[in-house]
């Protein structure tokens, strides 16, 4: 029995987390493999970070970096330096990021860099949308990766089209699927239902926070013009991400948002809070990447409010439709499923549960 690999494993932001905590697990499952956490400081509020450790149980991370917010370079730029140090001290056998944000590419180049082999877990997606963030951490983060895992076909043959070495790339399934399942309990004893009283009542969930959708005053009073007919018919609960809370005090939509009666915006909700919410929904509209998962996993419809899904399979198979900014078709979107007409959908392949210990495993036999 070889000794244990060593993996500094690295997470920012909010979908981070739901990402790294089966992978923490599947690590003391598995054996092997020893894994040190890093949380770069990207989010910081209790709403954004602390919370989510509680709930996953993941334990405190060794290491925070406590960077914070800032332009992308800025932020990137931060990142960068306050991890090379750390790496060169906890000298691992490898560093794993996790999905697309500006924690995952920073941490990369700085690993590649310094001749550490580069593991991604989320690789392949793609918008082919290269005005979004997230799209180029993506591409930059898996033409760098030495060990590549998708959650879905479509992320393969993106990988392979790129020239991306087969053997370098595992079909593993879905690790924010694993945090789904894992937390069943939570999400069962959570009683946000009653506390918003919506208990029996006809609501849509909706999340907001693409910069495409609100840092884009045309935009964002463009959509909340649908909401507004929506609500009409129907309760909104709009748990707001903190980017959305200040565009909506910036653009001055705040008092338009609360003129509107059945518009019920809160703050960001804990995970177990906010999956419990979505399971008695009527539907969900939303412009994040991980809902749209959640919601095929839960056979719950899912409007994305985008142009494109860089996560096809949730369309393919799923209940996902991805029906941009257009009133019109959101609205009629909208009718169709209120008139309960949508598919139910299936759930892709591998996401059962367990792809975080199927991609410790690989980690550990690869060599
Ligand atoms: C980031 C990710 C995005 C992901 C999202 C989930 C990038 C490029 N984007 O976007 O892919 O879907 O996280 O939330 O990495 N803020 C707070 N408190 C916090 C964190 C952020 O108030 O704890 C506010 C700050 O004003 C900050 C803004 O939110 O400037 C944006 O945060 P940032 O980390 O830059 O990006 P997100 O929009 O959260």
């Amino acid at each position: 029995m070889h000794a244990s690999l060593r993996i500094l494993m690295v997470a920012g932001a909010r979908p981070n987390f739901l990402k790294i905590a089966p992978l923490l697990k599947a690590c003391g499952v598995v054996g092997g493999v020893e894994a040190v956490l890093v949380h770069t400081g990207q989010h910081y509020d209790d709403e954004m970070s602390g919370r989510f450790f509680r709930e996953l149980s993941i334990p405190s991370p060794e290491i925070n970096l406590g960077v914070g917010s800032g332009s992308h370079a800025s932020q990137t730029a931060e990142i960068m330096k306050s991890f090379e140090p750390v790496l060169e001290r906890i000298a691992p056998d490898a560093v794993l990021v996790v999905g697309d944000v500006n924690s995952t590419i920073a941490c990369g180049l700085v690993a590649v860099k310094a001749g550490v082999e580069l593991i991604h877990v989320e690789a392949g997606l793609r918008s082919f949308d290269r005005t979004m963030p997230e799209e180029i951490n993506r591409v930059l983060t898996d033409a760098i990766s030495d060990l590549l895992f998708c959650t879905e076909e479509s992320a393969v043959s993106n990988l392979r089209q790129e020239g991306i070495a087969s053997e370098k790339i595992h079909l593993a399934g879905n690790v924010m699927i694993d945090s789904l399942v894992g937390a069943a309990e939570g999400i069962a004893a959570s009683d946000i239902v009653r506390r918003l009283d919506l208990d029996g009542k006809d609501y849509v969930v909706l999340t907001l926070h693409r910069p495409a959708n609100v840092d884009s005053r045309e935009v964002f009073a463009g959509l909340l013009d649908v909401l507004e007919t929506i609500q009409r018919r129907a309760i909104v609960v709009f748990p707001a991400h903190p980017r959305t809370r200040r565009r909506l005090e910036e653009w001055n939509l705040a008092q338009r948002v609360a003129g509107m009666p059945n518009m019920l915006i809160c703050e960001p909700l804990g995970y177990f809070d906010f999956v419990r919410l979505m399971k008695s929904a009527r539907l969900v509209m939303t412009d994040s990447g991980g809902i749209q998962e959640e919601t095929t996993y839960m056979g719950i419809p899912c409007l994305t409010l985008r142009e494109n899904t860089e996560r096809p399979v949730t369309v393919e198979l799923g209940t996902n439709r991805v029906v941009g900014r257009d009133p019109a078709r959101i609205l009629s979107a909208w009718e169709e499923i209120m008139a309960g007409d949508f598919r139910h959908g299936t759930v892709p392949p591998l996401w059962d549960g367990h792809a975080a210990e199927r991609i410790v495993r690989i980690i550990r036999d690869h060599r």
